[in-house]
């Protein structure tokens, strides 16, 4: 009978599952091998992953790597060249007016209209989306609390700052109460104190509402707020973990030095010490377990039997971050791609031909 009382049980909780079916979705978002071509160029090459509901989810990549791609992909502006994604439950490819009810999103270019006032963008951005009045103007009241801009709802847009645009934006994207909430590049261009004020409101509207938030950076200390973290970098998703784990894949301490001659002095640490020096354009980096103790011992075999002598000009010591973890896996710093040499030429010849 035990055995039968059990099975029961079984079988109610599979129907539970299948009456909640389709809106019961555990997974928020899961791409499977999403690629995006322009002509023969590759931006977005077989990226997989999966965002659980709730979580905050980040796509930490330089500049050009395909984060705004991948995001406009998600959110069924830009067809995908192969693959696809269900975004709350729902196929990009197959369903894209289905996801569009059920996600919010803040571009990496400003989208208001400067011209009506906070409140007057939030009435348009409901009846876009169909929301019905009454509940329109609780919610919206809620939200610009939420984004302390209430006493600022009957202003023109173009006298706003611009965080507080910012936060107008992310009041907008929530307002239809969509699962899912992209942000692309939330912070782009806000100075530091305004950068971590959004924050505060990314993470309160994430915990009030619990929303799932998928957003890109190209900050570090911005991805490390993240539950989990996709490295992306020239279209591919190069590691994929939480902040802590990715960071436990450098070896202890982090050092970094700068000397008057960086090819000899890596050769010279790799020779002398054993150790494996990667050679940046911030200098030479060393991973090491107890790196205050290594120190003296790296100044000793740089200054002393060299010919000619090495001058050692800045050496220091840190807990591996992020920056470390994206150096180790490309070889490269995030900032130094700001515009890589192919881009600057790129943008020349745009300029230049526009002439
Ligand atoms: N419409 C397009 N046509 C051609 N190339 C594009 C287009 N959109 C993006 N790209 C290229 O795809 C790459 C990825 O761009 P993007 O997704 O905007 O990167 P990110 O958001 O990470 O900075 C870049 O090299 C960019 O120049
Ligand atoms: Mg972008």
């Amino acid at each position: 009978m035990v055995g039968q009382r059990a099975f029961s049980a079984f079988s109610a909780a599979l129907n539970d599952f299948e009456i909640s079916g389709k809106e019961a979705v555990m997974e928020a978002i899961e791409a499977e091998r999403l690629t995006r071509r322009f002509g023969d160029f590759t931006a977005v090459r077989e990226v997989s992953f999966t965002v659980r509901e709730g979580e905050l989810f980040a796509f930490l990549g330089p500049n050009g790597a395909g984060k705004t791609t991948t995001i406009n992909m998600l959110c069924t502006l830009l067809r995908p060249t192969s693959g696809t994604a269900r975004v709350g439950g729902r196929d990009i490819v197959r369903e894209p007016h289905e996801v569009r009810r059920r996600i919010g999103l803040v571009f990496q270019d400003p989208s208001l209209d400067d011209r009506l006032t906070a409140w007057q963008n939030l009435q348009f951005h409901a009846r876009l989306y169909d929301v019905p009045h009454r509940i329109f103007e609780e919610r919206a009241r809620r939200l610009l609390e939420l984004v302390e801009l209430t006493d600022h709802a009957h202003q023109e847009v173009r006298t706003f700052s611009g965080g507080m645009k910012r936060r107008l934006e992310l009041a907008r994207g929530l307002l239809h109460q969509p699962k899912v909430l992209f942000l692309d590049e939330p912070t782009l261009g806000l100075d530091p104190q305004t950068r971590r004020h959004i924050w505060e409101y990314i993470l309160r509207l994430r915990d009030t509402e619990g929303t799932t938030v998928f957003f890109t950076t190209h900050y570090m200390d911005e991805a490390e707020r993240a539950d989990r973290i996709a490295i992306i970098d020239h279209g591919r998703i190069i590691a994929l973990d939480t902040p802590d784990h990715l960071k436990a894949m450098i070896g202890g301490d982090v050092i970094r030095m700068r000397t008057s001659d960086d090819v000899r002095a890596a050769n010279r640490v790799r020779e002398a010490l054993g150790l494996e020096p990667q050679l940046t354009e911030d200098g030479v980096h060393i991973e090491a377990s107890q790196g205050d103790q290594l120190i003296p011992r790296l100044l000793g075999v740089l200054q002393n039997g060299l010919e000619p002598p090495l001058i050692v000009h800045s050496i220091s010591l840190r807990r591996p971050s992020l920056e470390d973890v994206f150096i180790k896996l490309t070889g490269r710093a995030i900032r130094e791609e700001e515009a890589s040499p192919l881009e600057r030429m790129r943008l020349g010849h745009r300029l230049w031909s526009r002439r």
